[in-house]
């Protein structure tokens, strides 16, 4: 049933018994009303008198006081509304008589164009004339009209926290690598020092990627950047200051803190007489930079296969200073990284002999980082493409 119709009845008869159907279809007849109005602008007027036709009959169709829609909706739906509805219909009949205010033709004629070259659906079949130019260019179109917007992307909010911290590291003299996020078992575990009997291991975490024409699962989805430590090593041998921004992926359940595809930042340091100093010094310049002048660090013993000693970091608590609130559930600290000194076996794997050299590395998921930086609490909207969301950053 088209709009011209269900005017024609009651709510009753059209089955309105309820707030919502009501709803709906002053919805509708909103929607109808603001498509013609778009029409006409978007159509335009060949000149100012057919732009006032056009305008007029518009106006007549809608807000005509005989025969007029919103007329015909104040005689078949307000009027015979049954008690109970009338409020809602009152409501939503009047936000509709207000919005057909913009049909009133001196308001609406403002926003149709004239267009020189319009052709109306009558002069459509004949013959192409050519039309004399005008003779004043810049009295039509109506070149003080708004143009039409097209709405510009942005970068999505973990990619900007990504450009930020490699900004921070770049400025520090690091070098950005990137490596393969299908990744061979020898440089995501055996390499990095992770034996076979590491959790780490467990098919619970990883997912395993069968190469064509391969028997065994030797390849998997990197489970985080820290294989491009050995490429990188391999490839550039020492010293080496780099960071490896990038996808890494899990084989676990997607919730608030987890998904299946995330970002990390790696980092690395190798050098001659590199020590835990170096660590925490250039840690501690990172998070000031990132989190603000006023941030804090704690260092925690903890374990990785790849650094020994090996620690969490975590910052002081950025919404409420440290003093315990609900975002550090009160202990005033955030974790954010695993760091350590490389393990020796890793650096001999690198192509680099552990007696002369030593470095210092650290692994974050850049997820959180924006998580934190923004006040987001679901890792979750990240991926899932809504602009509502995604427009904010
Ligand atoms: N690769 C570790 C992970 O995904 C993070 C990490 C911890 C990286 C300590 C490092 C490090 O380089 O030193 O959980």
């Amino acid at each position: 049933m088209n709009i011209e119709e269900k005017i024609q009845r009651t709510l009753a008869e059209l089955g309105a018994d309820n707030a919502e159907i009501v709803q709906a279809l002053f919805a509708e007849v909103r929607a109808a009303m603001e498509a013609e109005r778009q029409g006409l602008i978007s159509g335009g007027a060949a000149n100012d008198a057919e732009r006032q036709k056009a305008c007029r009959a518009l106006r007549d169709r809608w807000l005509a006081r005989k025969n007029g829609i919103i007329s015909a909706i104040d005689e078949h739906w307000l009027k015979p509304s049954p008690r109970e509805l009338k409020p809602l219909v009152g409501r939503a009949f009047n936000e509709l008589r207000q919005a057909g205010a913009e049909l009133e033709v001196s308001q609406l004629a403002s926003g149709v164009p004239i267009k020189p070259d319009h052709r109306s659906a009558a002069q459509a079949g004949e013959a192409t004339q050519v039309q004399p130019a005008s003779a004043d260019p810049v009295a039509a179109p109506d070149l003080t009209l708004p143009g039409a917007h097209r709405a510009l992307g942005s970068l999505h909010p973990v990619t900007q926290v990504l450009r930020e911290i490699e900004g921070i590291f770049l400025e520090l003299g690091y070098r950005t690598e990137t490596g393969p996020e299908i990744e061979s078992v020898y440089y995501n575990f055996d390499a990095l020092n992770i034996p076979e009997t590491h959790p780490a291991r467990d098919d619970w975490d990883t997912l395993y990627v069968k190469l064509p024409g391969s028997k065994d699962n030797a390849a998997v989805l990197r489970t985080h950047t820290s294989p491009v430590q050995i490429r990188a090593m391999e490839k550039y041998g020492a010293p080496l200051y780099l960071i490896v921004p990038g996808k890494v992926y899990r084989h676990d359940n997607p919730d608030a803190s987890h998904a299946t595809m995330f970002h990390q930042v790696e980092g690395l340091a190798v050098d001659r007489d590199i020590s835990f100093a170096d660590l925490k010094g250039t840690l501690d310049f990172f998070v000031k930079k990132f989190f603000g002048s006023g941030t804090r660090t704690r260092f925690q013993p903890s374990f990785f296969p790849f650094t020994e000693p090996s620690a969490e970091m975590a910052v002081s608590c950025w919404a409420c200073g440290g003093k315990g609130c609900g975002v550090c559930k009160q202990s005033g600290w955030v974790e954010i990284m695993g760091c350590g000194m490389v393990h020796p076996f890793v650096l001999k794997n690198g192509g680099i002999n552990p007696k002369r050299y030593s470095g210092w590395a650290f692994g974050f998921g850049a997820d959180r980082m924006a998580m934190i930086r923004y006040g987001v609490t679901d890792i979750q909207l990240f991926y899932q493409s809504d602009v509502r969301f995604l427009e904010q950053f």
